[in-house]
């Protein structure tokens, strides 16, 4: 048993000597060291054993598994020092080598947009406001005096969300306008008012490069007593004179190149103030309703592509707001009037950055987005 418990040894102690690595050494502990090793079994045998060969074995066996926990915990860590050595002399970090630059975002050209528009309302007094995506039929429809049997329902073709809303209200929608926002903005504020209301607007239709189920809309809504028509005119030619007439949004402390003219990727700034003209239109919550076109920014009314060779850009519906929309607001139409208009902030974006397909707007592909 003695000279049993020192073969063993001899035999441990020269395996690990000669092991390669640290998974043969993890071998070698098993079998040496592990439940069913010879060494276990002489441990576990000891009971059986004689006292006076307790006596010696017992000291003996326990004597050979120290050893070799030892030699095993050695040889461990000089592989594990070596390995670091390894490293050490192969790999190199410098720590003062710079890092990876943060990628900067981008504001999306609508925003960019929208925030210009807004900061141009606000410092001729308008407020802005906002209004849920999710509509009433009542507030998209009828009371904007689009009756249910209207014909002029047809006019927009609409999602309709399956669940019920109340009687009052009618159906949910996803509204077609952002017309809506003025009869809640009528109602909570009253008169009199200034303000415009941005947001996104949904129709049910195919997309095309002119067309998608989703974009942006710019309600405006200006009501007081003596208010007409020339208003409309001047708050709009003096609104698009400074949109076209100033520099594009550029990010804080960003220097303004002499080249830059204001509209972007389009063209020379427009050498003249804008004007606007107004043309009849059909809106079932204006009466008179109109239209109103922009002189064009590139040819100066001479006629160009852009415009078709009329000289002019088609750019939103309007119109005076219809008693009948002023009292769904809890308004007194025989006190207060005022007009209202709405503009595609899309198309605004398009034709200022020449865009000639509206679906970029929405993809989220960077190659496009970097541009701006
Ligand atoms: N809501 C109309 C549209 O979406 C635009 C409009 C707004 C017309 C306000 C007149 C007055 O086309």
């Amino acid at each position: 048993m003695q000279t049993k418990l020192q073969e063993l040894e001899k035999r441990g102690l020269a395996e690990i000597d000669s092991a390669k690595d640290l998974n043969s050494l993890q071998e070698i502990e098993v079998k040496y060291l592990g439940r069913k090793s010879e060494l276990s079994e002489i441990m576990h045998g000891l009971k059986d054993l004689s006292p006076e060969e307790k006596r010696i074995i017992g000291p003996l066996s326990n004597a050979t598994k120290t050893t070799i926990t030892q030699a095993l915990s050695n040889k461990r860590s000089g592989m594990e020092a070596e390995k670091i050595r390894q490293q050490l002399s192969t790999e190199f970090f410098d720590l003062t080598y710079p890092g990876k630059p943060h990628e900067i975002g981008h504001i999306h050209p609508l925003s960019q947009v929208q925030a210009e528009v807004e900061n141009i309302f606000s410092d001729m007094g308008f407020a802005i406001m906002d209004g849920p995506e999710v509509e009433s039929e009542y507030y998209n429809f009828e009371g904007l005096n689009i009756p249910a049997d209207h014909p002029a329902r047809d006019m927009q073709d609409t999602f309709f969300l399956k669940d019920k809303s109340e009687a009052k209200h009618g159906r949910l929608v996803l509204r077609t306008h952002t017309s809506p926002v003025q009869i809640r903005t009528m109602e909570k504020y009253g008169a009199p008012l200034r303000v415009i209301m941005p947001g996104r607007v949904f129709r049910y239709e195919a997309t095309d490069a002119s067309h998608d189920t989703t974009f942006y809309q710019v309600e405006g809504l200006l009501i007081d007593k003596h208010i007409s028509l020339a208003h409309l005119k001047g708050v709009m030619e003096e609104f698009l004179t400074r949109l076209f007439g100033q520099p594009s949004a550029r990010r804080e402390g960003e220097a303004v190149r002499p080249s830059e003219g204001g509209l972007g990727l389009v063209g020379p700034k427009p050498t003249a103030n804008i004007k606007v003209r107004f043309r009849p239109g059909y809106f079932p919550f204006v009466e008179p309703g109109l239209e109103l076109d922009f002189s064009c920014l590139l040819c100066n009314e001479k006629g160009c592509s852009v415009c078709k060779r009329t000289g002019w850009l088609e750019f939103m519906g309007a119109g005076m707001v219809h008693p009948n929309v002023l009292k769904a607001g809890g308004i007194d139409p025989k006190e207060y009037q005022g007009w209202a208009f709405g503009f595609g902030l899309t198309r605004l974006v398009m034709m200022r950055y020449g865009i000639d397909d509206i679906r970029l707007l929405q993809s989220g592909d960077l190659r496009f987005l970097r541009q701006f």
